[in-house]
């Protein structure tokens, strides 16, 4: 399509008699629509912004207040629905041709001293500010409805497995809490990240400084920022922060993957130890019979495009000259990509966890007396035993157990004393998985006592961040 003069004078460079952008470039050139989130975050940059012009004398104060009361009412008015951001090549550029259109004399001083490579880096760090707050919301909500589940089935337990074989028994708490710390550190990673994003670029112009000594730490403490940037070419091409942010959000996308692929497993016929409720289940349009645990699949799935954004940042920024290279442009899609898998995901998960139930018998039917060998030994060691000699001991009862194909304690009945000696018939008749359990009495294990400690530490710091994080 032709432009017309309008369109010319529209141009934020050049004299508005050139030619204009060729159509093939103005495609990969737009990026309007990938902005938007940054919308909100570039009108609150831009009011700030006007009114620190009032505060170095570039504008007077009425008119920096006029032009800042203006920027806050678009904010308004985007929020409303009233107004949308149209007709431009990008976020900045839209909301300064309005402002302009609303005030044309002074809309056209907003950006002395200031460029869109500090403007976009301001707006994409507050932004991902926001990001980092929701799905740490999101976060602490998982863990809250982990706790739930780990205090109503303290008492339910299970076999522990590694390598996919059974292993000792637990608790149910134990292995749902489990769950809960990783979640504890991608939250304490997201509220790290959170200071170190808080750095204002703003006031950085183009790449070399600001030429109007505008009061930087003013603007940092009015838009909420922490610290300003100490080099004004190392910050309009600093995107350390959304590498980061897009490898925490895999990284929690990881986390949940790994309890999704447990839950898939656990609903299975075979172990029967998850029961969906039916609204967060599927069946097939085929087989009559099937309930499909959908969710945890889901989640699992959707964990892998983040691996790809991370790749995609980083190759991004491989090899890229120092200061602001439109290459940048491409940084939002892989943040907002991520921000929303990890967030979606997460609230998916929370659903999950307040939905399904744990079927206790068919865990306790899965404690098989194998299950108890390592209780067998630690029987001896109590005895005196070196460890070492009472695992001999017991492997031979395993092992015989295994080549017949019977449990422990039929084995036990019918052999000799030689084969159990120095362990008795009683000893293993009298094996139980709760006392193999409440053994495991140390910080970090399965015993009523320990899962009980480490449930007080967990709900001491949900609500701890809450607090400090004003969440209800
Ligand atoms: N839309 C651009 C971006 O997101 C804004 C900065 C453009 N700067 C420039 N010098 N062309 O990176």
């Amino acid at each position: 399509m032709a432009e017309t003069e309008q369109d010319k004078q529209d141009h934020l460079w050049g004299d508005g008699a050139d030619a204009g952008m060729h159509p093939a470039l103005a495609v990969i050139s737009d990026s309007l629509r990938q902005d938007m989130p940054l919308a909100d975050a570039d009108l609150r940059g831009s009011a700030a912004y006007a009114r620190a012009l009032g505060r170095c004398g570039v504008l007077t104060e009425d008119d920096a207040e006029l032009l800042g009361s203006t920027l806050d009412t678009m904010r308004d008015e985007l929020h409303e629905g009233t107004w949308k951001p149209k007709g431009a090549e990008d976020i900045h550029t839209a909301i300064e041709a309005e402002v302009t259109r609303r005030l044309p004399e002074l809309g056209g001083r907003l950006h002395t001293g200031r460029s869109r490579n500090d403007q976009v880096g301001t707006a994409f760090r507050l932004t991902v500010m926001d990001k980092i707050d929701l799905i740490v919301t999101a976060l602490i909500g998982v863990q809250e409805r982990i706790l739930a589940q780990a205090e109503v089935n303290i008492d339910l337990l299970m076999p522990a497995y590694t390598h996919m074989q059974r292993a000792q028994p637990i608790r149910l708490s134990h292995w749902i809490l489990s769950y809960f710390w990783p979640l504890d550190r991608d939250i304490e990673r997201f509220l790290q990240l959170r200071e170190r994003c808080a750095v204002l670029p703003l006031g950085s112009g183009a790449v070399a400084g600001h030429p109007f000594n505008i009061d930087r730490e003013w603007l940092a403490s009015e838009l909420g920022f922490q610290a300003i940037s100490e080099n004004s070419i190392d910050a309009v091409g600093d995107r350390d922060f959304a590498v980061e942010f897009v490898f925490l959000c895999s990284m929690v996308a990881i986390h949940l993957s790994r309890l999704c692929e447990e839950l898939v497993i656990w609903s299975s016929a075979e172990f029967g130890y998850v029961k969906w409720r039916s609204d967060l289940a599927t069946g097939s349009s085929l087989m009559p019979n099937k309930k499909n645990p959908d969710l945890p699949e889901l989640v699992r799935g959707r964990s892998a495009q983040t691996l790809g954004e991370v790749v995609s940042m980083l190759s991004l920024l491989k090899g890229l000259p120092h200061s602001y290279q439109r290459d940048l442009q491409e940084d939002k899609q892989p943040v907002w990509r991520s921000a929303y898998i990890a967030h979606s995901n997460l609230v998916a998960i929370a659903a999950a966890l307040e939905g399904i139930r744990f079927n206790g018998d068919r865990m306790e039917a899965a404690l098989t007396d194998d299950t108890f060998a390592t209780e067998m030994a630690d029987i001896l060691v109590d005895r005196g035993m070196p460890f070492r000699s009472a695992y001999r001991v017991v492997s031979k009862i395993a092992t015989a157990a295994r080549e017949k194909e019977c449990s422990i304690k039929e084995i036990a009945k019918e052999a000799d004393a030689e084969l159990l000696d120095p362990l008795t018939l009683e000893d293993i008749e009298g094996l139980s998985a709760l006392q193999s359990v409440e053994r495991r009495t140390a910080t970090g294990g399965t015993a009523k006592k320990a899962v009980q400690e480490q449930l007080e530490e967990a709900w001491d710091i949900v609500e701890l961040y809450k607090e400090r994080l004003e969440i209800e």
